[in-house]
């Protein structure tokens, strides 16, 4: 019997020998060392591919967050199969109970109960969950605690998958960053207000501070069997899913009859704690490297393992590794690990489709000012959302795509003073109250 490691360390050395031809398979998930650490400072973008291999290797289907150790290189996979990634615990989903579609979310539930341990999470689920972008949705644009108060029923057709809608998201966690909302309590509110609480006590401008293990993902998906935004005039799906990682689902039909929908991953989100502020990449698919005709400028990639003349892993953004795979059509973006470079300039980062509203954005400025403040100072009723009437509202200050740089370090808004919660967003969105549904 092989151990993940002892397999993972003679699928390398099989590649090693077969020059070119298929990379090997890396069954240990990067980061969480000081090894991490100095490669997430000192190689940045190559960090960012060793994140991307792991977490896009075909995963088992009995178990959570496990590649699948009879695939020995990154090459192989079934159809219509789950990589690592997606098998982590699901954030999102937790709105589509107002669709009818059911609980999906396995982390932030609603009413909020106590995610189950990780070993119990449900392998394979019963089908994928995808979920309206609360970045383009109109009715719920970062407006923190919109979800919450969805009036039931109003949305019912913004929550259905369908192609109407920009896209398609699922946000989903590793063990480690599970456990810690788990152990910590931070799936609800009343638990967000017990830590904060403590914070207060101690005096820490932060409710949690992940370990350096913790991990998180946000992938976009647009249907690959009709038109999309980054396919305007259509592709041949046989075609495309030789381009794509894909994923069936079935949903509804405009008649409202089953569907079997095939949708392909388009954008690609990893962030990572192996440094204090996270470490953030972005990939996208090559179909979608530009933005849409008239939603803004696009930034070019970069990438120093692929692009310019000292590349040495690849070529024009593609990396060797994933030569004559689905995934050679991917690229990296960039990555971002400081709010401003060595000579102050602000940092940007985006992703032509998640952040197509403003691709001079940044992800770590937007992203730490993610925080709380206790539910009972904030009962005014959201602003920009109908039906909210009388509704605990909003529980952290808002942000804009238009904040770079080092973020406003006053995090007071009305009476309030909000603590930190660590860079992830979808704590305050997300989690909900476990008294009221
Ligand atoms: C203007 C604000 C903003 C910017 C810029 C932004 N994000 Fe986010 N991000 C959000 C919000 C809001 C969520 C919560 C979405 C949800 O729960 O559905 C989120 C969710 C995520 C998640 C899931 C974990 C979490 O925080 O809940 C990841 C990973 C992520 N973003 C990565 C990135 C990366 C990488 C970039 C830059 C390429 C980026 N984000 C840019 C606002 C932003």
């Amino acid at each position: 019997m092989y151990t993940s490691a002892s397999l993972g360390f003679s699928a390398i050395a099989i590649a090693a020998g077969l020059a070119g031809a298929s990379f090997a398979a890396n069954l240990v998930e990067p980061g969480g060392t000081a090894a991490a650490t100095h490669q997430a400072t000192f190689a940045q973008d190559e960090f960012g591919w060793q994140l991307f291999f792991y977490v896009n290797q075909q995963a088992r289907l009995d178990k959570a967050g496990v590649p699948d150790d009879s695939k020995t290189s990154f090459a192989q996979y079934d159809p219509d199969k789950p990589v690592v990634w997606e098998t982590w615990a699901l954030a999102t989903g937790g709105e589509l109970v107002f669709a009818g579609v059911g609980d999906a979310s396995e982390v932030f539930k609603s009413p909020a109960t106590k995610p189950v341990a990780w070993d119990e999470l449900m392998r394979p689920e019963q089908q994928k969950v995808l979920a309206p972008s609360l970045k383009s949705s109109p009715l719920i644009t970062l407006q923190p605690g919109a979800l919450r108060n969805l009036p039931a029923g109003t949305l019912q057709a913004e929550l259905t998958p369908d192609p109407g809608i920009a896209g398609m998201d699922e946000t989903r966690m590793n063990r480690v960053t599970y456990e810690t909302i788990r152990d910590k309590g931070l799936y609800s509110l009343e638990g967000l207000d017990r830590a904060y609480a403590a914070a207060e006590a101690t005096g820490d401008p932060m409710v949690v501070d992940f370990e350096q293990a913790a991990k998180e993902v946000k992938a976009r998906w647009v249907r690959i069997d009709q038109p999309n935004e980054c396919n305007p005039d259509g592709a041949d799906l046989n075609a495309a899913k030789r381009r794509y990682h894909w994923r069936t689902l079935t949903s509804t039909d405009a008649a409202g009859q089953p569907e079997v929908q095939t949708w392909g991953l388009v954008s690609l989100h990893i962030i990572t704690k192996d440094l204090p502020n996270w470490f953030w990449v972005d990939f996208g698919h090559i179909d979608c490297v530009d933005v849409p005709p008239g939603k803004g400028e696009p930034v070019a990639p970069v990438d120093t393992t692929t692009r310019g003349p000292n590349a040495a892993s690849g070529e024009n953004g593609v990396r060797n590794e994933t030569r004559g795979t689905k995934w050679e059509n991917y690229v990296m973006h960039g990555t971002q690990v400081a709010f401003t470079d060595a000579l102050g300039k602000e940092t940007i980062l985006s992703n032509p489709v998640i952040e197509q509203q403003n691709q001079n954005s940044s992800c770590i400025t937007c992203h730490a000012r993610a925080a709380i403040a206790p539910q009972s100072s904030n009962l005014q009723p959201g602003p920009s959302i109908p039906g909210l009437v009388g509704k605990t509202s909003s529980i952290s200050p808002g942000v804009s795509f238009a904040d770079v740089g080092v973020p406003d370090p006053v995090f007071e808004a009305g009476d309030q003073r909000y603590r930190q919660i660590d860079f992830l967003w979808s704590i305050p969105f997300r989690a909900y109250s476990e008294t009221e549904n």
